[in-house]
């Protein structure tokens, strides 16, 4: 057995540790179930093989799952995961995909989520973290990036303009401050940007839209000031601009 699928039906109980014997185990998807108890974690550790693990939206007590290298896609979201996020997760350096989201953690994402090479998408929203985004972020993968409606502060990182993979950027509901960098508008692929309920001001970068083909800006709810840039709307691609309740000012672009 290579892949067992078993996601969205109304499986409980919970989940024999049997599956270890099923060696050759690719995929384990569980998500979306009603698994109860202390799942299996010991011995599905031992599927060395394993790429894809899905627990989300069930209600398991979640483990750690460090052994599992081959891992290139987490799904633990609804999972009543508390505490931090596990440090030994930093282990697993084939993750593609970490959605950690929808539980009720505390302390700030660490340091190693923002280093993870192969990374490229990362969702942590609705998760109560808090803490500071780092400086430094050279998970140049990223294609997604969601910490959405959790309690992040700080300013959001001029280096954020060397993930040139970003497609997706969520940070709204958050306490974020500071202004909004420069380098987002040179990120060649950005798309969807929704950045509001923070705290921010100062101006829009000024050639926002310019370098991408940027389709959708959130920013309503902040304390942005200034115009709107006039490439927001000279790229063709922009169906939704969303910036009520901020200090903007002077004329709209005539594009
Ligand atoms: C598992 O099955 C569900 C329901 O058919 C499907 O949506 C999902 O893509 C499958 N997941 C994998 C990894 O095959
Ligand atoms: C969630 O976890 C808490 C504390 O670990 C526990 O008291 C509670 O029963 C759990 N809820 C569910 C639905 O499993
Ligand atoms: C989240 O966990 C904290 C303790 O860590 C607890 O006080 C709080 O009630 C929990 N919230 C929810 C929605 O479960
Ligand atoms: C970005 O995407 C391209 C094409 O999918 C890929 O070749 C490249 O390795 C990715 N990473 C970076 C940092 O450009
Ligand atoms: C809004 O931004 C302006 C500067 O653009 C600053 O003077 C003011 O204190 C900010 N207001 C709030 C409520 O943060
Ligand atoms: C809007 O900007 C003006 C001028 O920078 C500033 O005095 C005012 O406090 C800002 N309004 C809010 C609600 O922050």
């Amino acid at each position: 057995m290579e892949h067992l699928n078993l996601s969205a039906n109304y499986f409980g109980g919970i989940v024999p540790p049997v599956v270890a014997g099923l060696p050759a185990l690719r995929s384990l998807i569980l998500d979306t179930n009603q698994f109860t108890g202390a799942y299996p974690a010991a011995e599905i550790s031992k599927l060395a093989r394993l790429e894809e693990l899905t627990l989300a939206s069930n209600l398991f007590v979640p483990a750690e799952f460090a052994k599992l290298t081959k891992l290139s896609f987490l799904w633990m979201s609804d999972v009543n995961m508390t505490g931090e996020i596990p440090k030994a997760y930093s282990r697993l350096v084939n993750l593609q995909v970490i959605a950690i989201t929808k539980n009720n953690l505390s302390g700030e994402i660490p340091a190693w989520v923002w280093r993870h090479p192969k990374l490229e998408k990362l969702y942590l929203f609705s998760c109560g973290l808090t803490g500071e985004l780092p400086r430094k972020m050279t998970a140049v993968n990223l294609i997604e990036l969601d910490v959405s409606s959790n309690q992040l502060t700080g300013e959001i990182p001029e280096d954020i303009g060397d993930l040139k993979n970003l497609s997706m950027l969520f940070m709204y509901t958050n306490q974020l401050a500071g202004t909004i960098p420069a380098s987002i508008a040179m990120l060649p692929n950005l798309r969807d940007i929704r950045l509001f309920e923070n705290k921010l001001s100062g101006e829009l970068p000024a050639e926002l839209g310019k370098h991408s083909p940027l389709g959708n800006l959130e920013v309503c709810n902040n304390n942005l000031s200034g115009p709107l840039p006039e490439s927001l709307c000279t790229n063709g691609a922009l169906y939704g601009l969303v910036v009520f309740n901020n200090n903007f000012s002077g004329q709209l672009p005539k594009s």
